[in-house]
């Protein structure tokens, strides 16, 4: 019986090949997904109907490394008995301090700071040199209550923040409500068309012109050419973003702005973290492989 043949369209860490390797697949890293049993995915992968018809019929599943599955068309995959897996939970954790490390960095302005130093304009230390705001007492308001919403509010309430929340269902705050009451509002929704733009002008202008935004989930979750309108005329505070609406391309009034700390979709890069949700993956592929349900399917 030949070897399943497992393509990874980018290179992973070496450990989650050798989950691959020890279960008996044939693994081939980038290239070809043609003749695929399963592929293993990132976020950078368009997973549409032509994606499939490149892989061929015999394709049985998609192990995408991410917790998001935006870029891969559900519905289509589920029309050809594809399964389609993420990797949630593995990386709860790591998203959840770097949306926190936003959250300070943007506060106490270290993005400033650290331009400001590198620069070489003299600075000295003086009572009013580029205060910030505090968090102790302060509103979080968290946009999503998942795992990394819950994550976020945990580490914020030991941050002497208080949290309100909107979830999907449930108990929660309406949106409005949060937008007008929250400090510091940060996204952990996933991208669909309910939340393409849920951070539009109007939600800008909703919030307290003292409060951050945060970006953590999906670039298109917010109108970037909003928000920079937003940022610039002081409708809100600053901003936090690891994620844009067109990726790697950053809003360029953006760039100009010092209110705003900008960082690379860095939320799961952590050598940890990217390790557990490659191996996780793979795991969801060889469950596939072998007839087994995958450990974490993706709701269809
Ligand atoms: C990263 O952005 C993820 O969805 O895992």
């Amino acid at each position: 019986m030949s070897l399943a043949r497992v393509v990874v369209t980018r290179p992973l860490p070496e450990p989650a090949l050798e989950v691959l390797r020890s279960g008996g697949a044939e693994v081939v890293v980038g290239g070809d997904v043609a003749g695929a049993d399963a592929v293993v995915t990132t976020l950078l992968d368009r997973v549409d109907e032509a994606f499939l018809d490149a892989a061929g019929d015999g394709l049985r599943v998609v192990a995408n490394v991410a917790v998001g599955y935006d870029n891969v068309d559900v519905p289509a995959c589920a029309a050809r008995d594809v399964a389609v897996t993420n990797t949630p939970d593995v990386l709860t954790d790591a998203t959840a301090d770097l949306a926190l490390a936003l959250i300070l960095a943007v506060t106490r302005r270290m993005g400033e700071g650290e331009r400001r130093i590198r620069s070489g304009v003299p600075w000295a230390w003086a009572m009013d040199f580029m205060l910030g705001r505090g968090l102790q007492g302060r509103t979080l308001g968290v946009v999503g209550y998942g795992a990394i919403g819950r994550a976020v509010a945990g580490r914020a309430r030991a941050f002497g923040m208080e949290v309100v929340y909107t979830r999907r269902s449930g108990d929660g705050v309406p949106l409005e409500e949060l937008l007008a009451r929250a400090h510091v509002v940060s996204l952990h929704v996933p991208l669909s068309d309910a939340t393409r733009h849920l951070i539009d002008a109007d939600a800008l202008a909703a919030m307290r012109p003292d409060a951050y935004l945060v970006n953590t989930a999906r670039g298109p979750v917010v109108d970037e050419a909003a928000l920079a309108v937003a940022l610039r005329d002081g409708v809100i505070a600053g901003a936090g973003l690891d994620v844009y609406e067109d990726e790697p391309a950053v809003h360029p009034e953006l760039l100009e702005l010092e209110n705003v700390v900008l960082v690379p979709h860095l939320g799961s890069a952590t050598i940890e973290t990217r390790t557990a949700m490659a191996e996780l993956a793979a795991r969801n592929a060889l469950a596939v492989l072998a007839g087994d349900p995958p450990l974490t399917p993706v709701a269809t």
